[in-house]
């Protein structure tokens, strides 16, 4: 009856199923796993929302692309982080969820592959699936810090069409060195592939050693490889709610051009994005630098915390973090990764992510999120490096 585009039925996991029975009993239980920030006690302006209700909000013109004040806004937004972005180089959708399926659909035929990083966010995997592809990995190894292993991306299979970057990388929160950027850059050429860099969480960085940290935004006006740089309301602004994210094209201006005319009508056939939300965009930009300093300071703050308690528990490793919402943990492997945050949840009543919810190659990892309030944190992080060491 359906598509093979879905994925088999399975069945419930173990954590899943653990974490229903105490939610169903109304046993409170400390999520160490929140991405979103609208539930993670971050102050927002009250009235932040209030160009939303706009008198041109009224009116329906939609442009494919998107208004063209919404795109200007976006590029000043990247001026912001430093970089030159044409506002015509900008399509709008409704989420970088969403940008990435027009992408897909840019750049692959039924049955080719896009590569993606691994460990990385769970869902490239379902967004290929729906557009008929396939989501190959490559992997990130980690010495002193994430890097590209640059030998799994040159063995992709011939029908690979884009490589994937995440920077800063969820959950390892790494970013693309400028090295890697250049390696990857003339691997695009040489290939035919187009390099497509999510940069959601570039906002956010938690290494103020790093050189490294600089965001890959200056991809857009590289002219040697065809770029698509994703970001949106979602984590720049901690308003996932309000659905805005955007893709901006960059490379050879004829080859960019036509993919931006391609964009066009895809974007068209679906016109996805709200009216009030792109009439709102150039406030929000313009005000919701608040949010985003609250959630920067939140994340460093529990960063530093979470340092600090595992400095007292040696059994337990907090990898480099330079970037984003989460933090990844190197515990004993004693146990399976299961094993251990079952055990977390039925004996602290804390949640956390198990390394295989992001496709770890080895066990045994947690991944803890930044965003949860600072005193909760503070008080679960101890007894969960406890737990884990025991
Ligand atoms: C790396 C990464 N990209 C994209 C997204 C999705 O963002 P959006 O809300 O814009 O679809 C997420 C959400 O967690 C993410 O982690």
């Amino acid at each position: 009856m359906f598509s093979d585009r879905l994925p088999e039925h399975a069945e419930p996991n173990a954590l899943t199923r653990a974490l229903a029975r105490l939610l169903g009993a109304g046993i409170p239980i400390v999520d160490l796993t929140e991405s979103n920030p609208t539930r993670a006690g971050i102050p927002y302006p009250k009235e932040l929302l209030a160009p939303l209700a706009g008198p041109r909000a009224l009116q329906y013109e939609p442009h494919p692309r998107g208004l063209a004040s919404a795109r200007e806004a976006v590029a000043a937004d990247h001026a912001r982080r430093g970089t030159v972005v044409d506002p015509e180089h900008v399509v709008l959708a409704a989420s970088t969820s969403e940008a990435y399926g027009w992408l897909f659909k840019l750049l692959c035929n039924p049955g080719e592959c896009v590569l993606v990083p691994r460990p990385s966010y769970p869902l490239f995997e379902l967004l290929a699936r729906f557009e008929g592809i396939r989501a190959e990995p490559y992997d990130l190894d980690y010495s002193t810090r994430w890097e590209i292993d640059f030998a799994s991306i040159e063995a992709a299979p011939a029908d690979a069409r884009a490589v994937l970057v995440v920077s800063p990388n969820n959950p390892t929160g790494s970013y693309v060195s400028a090295r890697e950027v250049e390696r990857l850059a003339r691997l695009c050429r040489l290939r035919g592939w187009a390099l497509v860099s999510d940069e959601v969480f570039a906002d956010y960085p938690l290494d103020a050693t790093l050189d490294v940290t600089a965001p890959l935004t200056d991809l857009a006006t590289r002219a040697d490889c065809l770029s698509f740089t994703l970001a949106g309301f979602s984590k720049s602004l901690g308003l996932p709610q309000l659905k805005l994210g955007w893709i901006v094209a960059g490379g050879p201006p004829a080859l960019r051009d036509q993919a931006l005319s391609a964009l066009e009508l895809i974007a068209d056939s679906y016109l996805s994005v709200g009216t009030p939300v792109q009439v709102a965009a150039p406030l929000l930009l313009a005000r919701g630098g608040d949010v985003r300093n609250a959630i920067h300071a939140r994340t460093r703050t529990n960063l530093a915390c979470l340092r600090e308690s595992a400095a007292g528990t040696p059994a337990c490793e907090v990898l480099r973090v330079e970037g984003g919402w989460s933090a990844v943990i190197r515990v004993p492997a004693s146990r399976s990764e299961e094993e251990i945050v079952l055990d977390l949840l039925d004996r602290e009543r804390v949640l956390v992510h198990p390394g295989y919810f992001f496709d770890f190659a080895s066990e045994a990892y947690i991944v803890v999120s930044l965003l949860c309030p600072p005193d909760i944190f503070a008080g679960a992080i101890p007894r969960v490096l406890r737990a884990v060491s025991s």
